[in-house]
């Protein structure tokens, strides 16, 4: 497992483009009428993403022991969703920021209501692609109808968007350690989570595995919103390719405002440490998980 970083950066981006070649294939062609929505889906998918939730379907399915080919339109689903994610919490009634992954966000190009749309849209059309997984030979139509359980109900209220509105109505007031843990878990565990499970169930793990894959999640997670909150005081914007400094504009409780850059950076590496410990049930098949929540301490976008 010691990955030097140059070796897990070609890893992350063999799948990186694997992803991106996907999505090419699964959203709505570029010239779909009416143009201007289809440009402004393309225009927040198609930029300088992460694509970790993608990945995190086909890691899922490759410790279920099936084709990633076969979780091609759920992983892309993954990633529309938290781009539309992404669309709506740029807006200037949300956190309103100007910059996202390296360019202007979707709302200074193409207007604030085409932004809402263009969010609505992805968001759609993700449940849509899920759909398509019931096509695909070697995938049982049970197991994508409760990915599409689990999926929607970790983007919605008592998920994604209950964390969503959880950081917003907190801002500038004090909340304490627990609320702020259980906004980090459902405004970014929660599609992590439901990521990992997607592609593990469609491949039909079963529930232990299940079960220790979706703590990794959850502490991954966690971990990674941590270095989310850190990244917005310590990072470089050209890097990020958005904003630093968005948190204390905004009067974000955050890992950093609650505790201070060092004991956030040492209770992202408790999370880190944690993730890895649940995935000791499993062989060489988890080594990219293990790599990916390590590297995750260091990330610098
Ligand atoms: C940003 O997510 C929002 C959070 C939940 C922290 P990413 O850091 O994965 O963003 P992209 O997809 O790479 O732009
Ligand atoms: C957003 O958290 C999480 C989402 C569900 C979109 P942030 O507001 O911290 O994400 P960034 O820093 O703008 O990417
Ligand atoms: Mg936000
Ligand atoms: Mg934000
Ligand atoms: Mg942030």
């Amino acid at each position: 497992m010691n990955l030097n970083i140059k070796d897990f950066e070609d890893q992350i981006n063999t799948r990186r483009n694997y992803v991106n070649e996907c999505l090419e294939q699964n959203l709505p062609p570029l010239n779909s009428y009416p143009p201007i929505i289809h440009e402004a889906m393309h225009y927040a998918v198609f930029n300088g993403g992460k694509r970790l939730r993608p990945i995190m379907v086909f890691e899922g399915a490759l410790i279920a022991g099936i084709e990633k080919e076969k979780v091609i339109p759920t992983a892309c689903a993954l990633e529309l969703i938290h781009s539309y994610s992404l669309v709506h919490d740029d807006l200037p009634s949300m956190d309103n920021d100007d910059f996202r992954r390296g360019k202007p966000t979707c709302h200074k190009v193409y207007g604030e209501a085409n932004a809402i749309l263009t969010g609505d849209a992805l968001l759609t059309y993700a449940f849509q692609l899920i759909a398509n997984n019931i096509a695909i030979n070697g995938i049982q139509p049970l197991n994508v109808v409760r990915v599409i359980k689990e999926i929607s109900s970790a983007a919605g209220s008592e998920g994604m968007i209950g964390g969503q509105v959880i950081d917003l109505d907190s801002e500038g007031k004090n909340i304490n350690y627990d609320t702020l843990k259980t906004l980090h878990s459902l405004k970014t565990g929660e599609l992590f989570r439901a990521s990992l499970r997607a592609g593990a169930i469609l491949g039909g793990l079963d529930n232990e595995k299940l079960d220790y894959l979706t703590t990794y999640a959850n502490y991954f997670g966690l971990a990674f919103q941590i270095t989310d909150d850190l990244l917005d005081v310590t990072g470089d914007q050209k890097t990020l390719g958005k904003p630093v400094g968005s948190d204390d504009k905004n009067n974000k409780t955050t890992y950093v405002s609650l505790f201070g850059i060092d004991k956030a950076k040492m209770l992202a590496e408790e999370s880190v440490n944690t993730s890895i410990d649940n995935l000791k049930e499993f062989g060489k098949e988890a080594d990219f998980l293990r790599n990916l929540a390590y590297f995750t301490l260091d990330r610098t976008k």
